[in-house]
């Protein structure tokens, strides 16, 4: 798998962030099972509420774009090592198996991978709607 790739690629969207009332750039970068590298910023509203992720808008992206597997994502922000939010973990649930990849950056030779299975145990999915 091309972790350290993701890894920069993920750092390096982080200038593309539009992220004017928290000050606080994210960069996501979403490995699709056909190699592709798809990568997303956190865009931010006047209204806060309507904020969307760094890794919602990558995976958005790729959906537009037809990717409907993917293999891993690495998220960038701040100084230490960014969990993804709830939401942006349900998302991931939608189109990801368990052993989906996490890479939790902290700069370029700093991260953690986790399993979205190890992230959001217990998570809803349609099996809960049989
Ligand atoms: N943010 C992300 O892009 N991803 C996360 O997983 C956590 C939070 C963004 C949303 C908002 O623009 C800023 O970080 C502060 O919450």
């Amino acid at each position: 798998m091309k972790v350290k790739e993701l890894v920069l690629k993920a750092i390096d969207a982080k200038k593309n962030s539009y992220s004017p009332y928290s000050g606080f750039s994210v960069g996501a970068a979403l490995l699709c099972e056909d190699g592709e590298i798809i990568t997303g910023v956190n865009v931010e509203n006047v209204t806060f509420g309507l904020t969307n992720c760094a890794e919602r808008t990558a995976f958005f992206k790729a959906i537009s774009e037809g990717k409907r597997k993917f293999t891993a994502i690495a998220v960038a922000g701040g100084d230490s090592y960014l969990p993804p939010c709830g939401a942006c973990r349900q998302v991931m649930a939608e189109f990801c198996d368990k052993d989906f990849k996490v890479i939790f950056v902290k700069n370029e030779n700093e991260y953690v991978t986790k399993t979205l299975e190890e992230i959001l145990p217990f998570s809803f999915s349609g099996e809960d709607m049989k």
